[in-house]
């Protein structure tokens, strides 16, 4: 496998993530056993986990997204997450599961449990593919977390650095001479 120029080191191989994903498809099918979950991307971070995720559960799912944004062109949050498409259908009634690619702060989180949460949902379940919890600046967590990870910026399966990398196939640390340079100028 041919590693992107601009990645540290590789943290999870797609061989690794693989196994992540099974283990958590198993959880969920036990935890939304009998029931027919709205299974909700965070977009676009969570969407290449959310595939993944969504054909290794036997639990039949509706589909729906959201955008939330924190970042802009950073490694930094802005700290205010922001709604900027919201779900097509009513989470009223409903038992919903959130897709999340990390929970780093876990204000978009928070924004999104009590959002959902406050329009009648049955019920919420958070599974996020990474967890930073050295990070945290709200007491929140995921249900379930596929791999706890220190407090490095990563990139690719789903995350992006200035909308690039999403496409690689492993996750990986970005080197710092990529967004020092840029984030000194904020
Ligand atoms: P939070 O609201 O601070 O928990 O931010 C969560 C969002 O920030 C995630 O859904 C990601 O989109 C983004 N994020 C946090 N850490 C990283 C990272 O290391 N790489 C890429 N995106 C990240
Ligand atoms: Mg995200």
């Amino acid at each position: 496998m041919t590693i992107n120029k601009d990645v540290e080191r590789v943290l999870l191989s797609s061989e690794e993530i693989a196994a992540g994903v099974k283990e958590a498809a198993k959880w969920l099918d036990s935890r939304f056993a009998g029931t027919t979950p709205i299974a909700v991307s965070v977009l676009k971070g969570s969407v290449v986990f959310f595939c993944d995720l969504l054909r290794a559960m036997n639990t039949p799912v509706q589909m729906d997204f959201m955008t939330v944004s924190s970042y802009g062109a950073s490694t930094v949050s802005s700290g205010v997450p922001k709604i900027v498409m919201d779900l097509s259908q009513s989470p009223h009634g409903r038992d919903v599961l959130l897709v999340e690619d990390i929970v780093d702060s876990g204000r978009s989180l928070e924004k999104m449990r009590d959002l959902i949460l406050g329009r009648g949902a049955k019920s919420f379940t958070a599974v996020t593919l990474l967890d930073k919890p050295s990070r945290r600046k709200v007491d929140i967590k995921a249900d379930y977390s596929c791999f706890e990870i220190e407090n490095e910026f990563i990139i690719g399966y789903g995350l992006d650095y200035n909308q690039c990398y999403r496409n690689l196939p492993y996750i990986g640390v970005l080197k710092r001479s990529v967004y020092e340079k840029q984030d000194e100028n904020k």
